[in-house]
């Protein structure tokens, strides 16, 4: 018999391929304006390596009007559970022809009500929706990926602000740590996720500490820990949020070696929010933070963990952002273009590199 052929009687299987469109949120053409499709396209390949097999003939189409992204695909349950997280969709539909539009239920990951992600509103804040993609690109490079739907991960904001990305990590259903300077973030943060779990009657412990070395004060940490229902919390099936008060660029053991799967970073704009050292300057320049930061972010990143960044290109080259994270023994990963303007004085990019596992 040929190579490849069915013995007489068996049964093949084919995976009949389907065409499918993804609705964009409108949310998305808030925060890329026209480049929102660009950017979905871009987002939805990097979920390709975890997908039974990658999507075909992605594209951006407009049907009746409004923005979808179209791909081929065989897709399984678990297919459509990994791309419900992509940052912007809305809805999706299986195209039985050009015009007819079948919906597919979409089962993002969502442990909480969203407004813990959406009512945290302040100057400097990283949007949400770029947030997540971030999120979702970094986690879908690292060695973590096929445990992103159903495994415990953490993920490691190292300039966390008032905690995007820790709120994004956290609906996940993922622990999260945050290191910021700026103690007045740390409180406003605080403030916000201890009035939130109450008002959501959320079991939880909350706690605030001096964290002392060399005999001084050298940081405060909040530590959290909550649980989607009092069952959760009772079998200690908990999520741990850490936050710690302190200079990024000087952790000196602050915290524990191999912590985090992926480290998230939307860096100082060097705009209106410059990168802060501890003696109070103030640096334009971000990458100054970076080329003293990655040394200490390199040993909380478990092997085979990633690290995904953005930044405002318009004061600091991506070669040169990438030089930083070469020289550091990083592997930069290959991503379609995500780079998009955000106003008059910032483009931002993305880069992911990859610690070796
Ligand atoms: C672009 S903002 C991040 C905003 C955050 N993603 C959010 O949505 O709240 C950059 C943050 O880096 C912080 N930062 C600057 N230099 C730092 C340093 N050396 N150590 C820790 N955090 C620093 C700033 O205080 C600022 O909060």
């Amino acid at each position: 018999m040929a190579p490849g052929a069915s013995a007489p009687g068996a049964i093949v299987f084919t995976t009949q391929m389907s065409r499918y469109a993804m609705l964009l949120a409108p949310s998305a053409n808030r925060v890329y304006a026209d480049q929102a499709p660009r950017i979905s396209r871009a987002e939805a390949a990097a979920f390709s390596p975890v997908l039974s097999a990658p999507l075909e003939n992605l594209d951006e189409a407009e049907i009746g009007g409004v923005d979808y992204l179209t791909f081929d695909a065989s897709l399984t349950p678990r297919d459509v559970a990994y791309l419900s997280n992509l940052s912007s969709a809305y809805a999706l539909f299986e195209r039985l022809e050009d015009e007819l539009l079948r919906p597919v239920r979409l089962t993002p990951l969502a442990r909480y009500d969203s407004d813990l992600i959406t009512i945290p509103k302040y100057a400097g804040k990283t949007n949400e929706n770029f947030t997540r993609l971030l999120l979702n690109v970094t986690l879908l490079a690292s060695a973590s990926a096929p445990r992103m739907l159903d495994g415990h991960l953490t993920v490691c904001d190292p300039v966390a602000g008032r905690g995007t990305t820790l709120n994004q990590a956290l609906m996940y259903g993922y622990d999260a740590i945050g290191i910021e300077i700026d103690g007045k973030d740390l409180d406003a943060y605080q403030l916000f996720i201890k009035t939130w779990l109450k008002r959501k009657r959320l079991k939880h412990t909350a706690g605030l500490v001096p964290v002392r070395r060399g005999g001084k004060r050298a940081a405060r940490r909040l530590d959290i820990t909550l649980a989607p229902s009092k069952d959760d919390h009772k079998a200690g099936a908990v999520q741990k949020l850490t936050v710690l008060e302190a200079d990024t660029t000087r952790l000196d053991g602050l915290i524990r070696a191999n912590c985090a799967d992926v480290l998230v970073a939307d860096l100082p704009y060097g705009v209106a929010h410059g990168s802060v050292t501890e003696e109070g300057g103030m640096s334009r320049r971000p990458l100054d933070l970076l080329e003293r930061a990655v040394p200490q972010w390199l040993p909380l990143l478990r092997p085979g963990g990633a690290i995904g960044l953005s930044w405002n290109t318009k004061v600091a080259k991506r070669e040169l952002a990438e030089d930083i994270l070469l020289a550091n023994g990083l592997e930069v990963v290959a991503l379609e273009d995500l780079s998009h303007r955000v106003d008059q004085s910032i483009e931002r990019d993305v880069v992911v590199a990859r610690k070796s596992g």
